[in-house]
C-alpha cells in the first residue's frame, strides 16, 4: 500500500528502509521523500517504523 502519495513510497519501502537502520521520520524523508510534501504520510510512517522495530 502506498504510505507517501507525494513520493509513491510503499509500507514495504519503509519497512525496508527500517531493517537497513532508518529509525526516524526524519532520517525517511532525507532517504525516500516522506513527509516531505503535505506531510499526511508522517504519522502513518512513524506508525510502520515503530512496527517493525517491534518486530525485530
Ligand atoms: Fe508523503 Fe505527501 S503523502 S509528503
Amino acid at each position: 500500500m502506498y504510505v507517501c502519495l507525494c513520493h509513491g513510497v510503499t509500507d514495504r519501502d519503509i519497512r525496508r528502509a527500517a531493517e537497513d537502520g532508518c529509525s526516524s521520520v526524519r532520517q525517511l524523508g532525507k532517504e525516500l521523500g516522506v513527509g516531505q510534501q503535505c506531510g499526511r504520510c508522517a504519522s502513518t510512517a512513524r506508525a510502520i517504523l515503530r512496527e517493525t522495530r517491534n518486530n525485530d
